[in-house]
């Protein structure tokens, strides 16, 4: 099997010959972390979408969905908070004059001590093997404790630093632990400072006197601010939620991991407006339903995993990230945050407009407190993508490439397929396509040997394969290939749109 980058290239080379992701203006040799959706990964980001916005508002009878606009009036960043400091700490090297995220660099340097400890747990997990108990060791093993605890000791002295916004703290913190350039191998630091992440334009027609505008570096400000017209046109009973899925932006200063980080993205999130006190209990609960729609794909668990934050930032009273076991390791997918009543208490001191909620059950006026779950689109289709791509080798020795996508997210559903060009075989074919194709996104296909259309279906990860042969045209029976057992089977042409039914849309949580 392919080392983890190696895999990770192929992942993102699968994605561009297929058709699932482009780089953006690749004839004008692209832009850095901004990525074009192909017609395959148009569909599978929309099915991604689809399944999380039936999740949260179908599946919940107390939440509503919205679309607020990209551009909103400038002092909502500046209640939010994000004008002042929405900002990651910068350094430059003077030798190579690379730019780089203060944080990035610790957060590398940590994830090698990491890997030397994992390193150490397969180590003795070969020589001990089924008597291995790794809760044992990594309690005892002298050098993953020693491990451990610098990885603690840099912890606490960066998110104090973080905590005091002591940026020579930071630096000195870098220096202490040795980090280099990895393109000049040198020490030669600048200082660090911070960078605000936010893309600003001008509105008005004159540019001089144009009012400065951000592009939103989230979507949840547009929820915060609507919050009120939605529960009174809705008539909506706290505790409720409010889904919104759209485009965000931030100018990202390390772009990489493909689709991971951009800086144009697109976010789905959900505010969920409770009693103040009920916070935590709602918090739990939203931690549960989040990991229960993620498991539901049939992913399996031990790619996810929770991570609480330490350090809260200081409008939270608890956060926590699932995080999921991307290609280059465990990293953030979703975060879930208990907010507080922080983001409406300022719109109300900025906006000098109410922003109480009247609990009749109580009989008490309250600005709600909030509970946010937040998944970026991207990183999910990323999560998903690399998940279920696949290099075989079958019992023959040839070898192919499948995506085993959870059927109810696959881009194209069912190929239909004439065994052969003549025979009145396309005909019948075609006649499938026409009555399944208002149910579901099918792909007719008659060119090239069928095993050659087989491969191409897998690539794409195609669930189904229906193949029109000569019996059907004797007794209206097809063939349906699965896509992961690749085991056949004969059915009655009448049963085919309840079969596909059958296999590919469920949504349970
Ligand atoms: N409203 C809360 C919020 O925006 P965040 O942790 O900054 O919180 C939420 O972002 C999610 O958005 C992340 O967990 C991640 O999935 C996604 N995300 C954030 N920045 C991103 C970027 N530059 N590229 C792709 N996805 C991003």
């Amino acid at each position: 099997m392919a080392n983890n980058e190696e895999l990770f290239k192929k992942i993102i080379s699968h994605a561009k010959e297929y058709g699932f992701i482009f780089p953006s203006s690749e004839i004008y040799d692209g832009m850095a972390a901004v990525y074009d959706y192909g017609q395959w990964g148009v569909e599978l980001k929309n099915n991604i979408r689809s399944y999380w916005w039936k999740a949260m508002t179908q599946l919940h009878e107390n939440i509503v969905g919205i679309d607020s606009a990209i551009f909103m009036h400038p002092t909502i960043w500046k209640a939010s908070g994000h004008v002042d400091a929405f900002n990651d700490p910068l350094i430059d090297n003077k030798d190579s004059k690379k730019r780089y995220r203060a944080d990035v660099l610790i957060e590398d340097h940590i994830a090698k001590i990491e890997d030397k400890i994992n390193k150490e747990i397969e180590k003795a997990a070969k020589r001990f093997g089924e008597s291995f108990n790794k809760e044992q060791f990594v309690t005892t093993n002298p050098r993953v404790l020693e491990n451990l605890s610098k990885i603690n000791d840099i912890n606490a002295v960066y998110s104090s630093a973080m905590q005091a916004n002591d940026l020579a703290a930071i630096k000195k913190l870098i220096e202490d632990l040795g980090i280099v350039c990895p393109i000049s191998g040198t020490k030669n630091w600048t200082d660090v400072r911070q960078f605000n992440l936010m893309f600003s334009t001008k509105v008005g027609s004159v540019s001089e006197e144009a009012d400065t505008i951000y592009l939103r570096p989230e979507t949840a400000q547009g929820i915060f601010v609507n919050y009120l017209n939605v529960q009174k046109t809705g008539r909506m009973k706290i505790p409720f939620g409010i889904a919104q899925t759209g485009k965000a932006f931030r100018n990202e200063i390390v772009a990489r991991q493909f689709i991971f980080r951009m800086r144009e993205f697109e976010q789905m999130e959900m505010q969920y407006f409770v009693r103040p006190g009920e916070e935590l209990k709602w918090f739990e609960y939203w931690k549960n339903e989040r990991i229960k729609w993620h498991l539901s794909l049939g992913i399996a668990s031990d790619k996810y995993r929770f991570h609480d934050h330490e350090k809260l930032a200081h409008y939270a009273n608890a956060a926590t990230d699932i995080e999921f076991n991307f290609p280059f390791g465990f990293k953030e997918l979703e975060g879930i945050h208990s907010r507080t009543d922080f983001d409406l208490k300022r719109h109300q001191e900025f906006s000098g407009k109410k922003l109480q909620y009247f609990d009749p059950d109580i009989n008490e006026s309250y600005v709600p407190y909030v509970i946010e779950t937040s998944i970026g689109l991207d990183r999910m289709f990323l999560a998903v993508f690399s998940n279920a791509y696949c290099e075989e080798i079958l019992e023959d020795g040839s070898q192919r490439t499948v995506l085993r996508l959870p059927n109810i997210l696959a881009p194209v559903k069912a190929a239909v397929l004439p065994l052969v060009k003549k025979d009145g075989m396309p005909e019948k074919a075609r006649e499938i396509m026409n009555k399944l194709k208002y149910d579901f996104n099918l792909i007719y296909e008659e060119k090239d040997a069928i095993g050659k259309r087989y491969r191409r279906q897998d690539a794409i990860g195609t669930p189904y394969c229906i193949t029109v042969d000569s019996q059907t045209l004797e007794d209206d029976s097809i063939t349906v290939r699965e896509r992961n057992t690749m085991q056949q089977e004969r059915i009655p042409l009448s049963n085919i749109a309840t079969y596909l039914q059958e296999h590919i849309n469920h949504l349970t949580l």
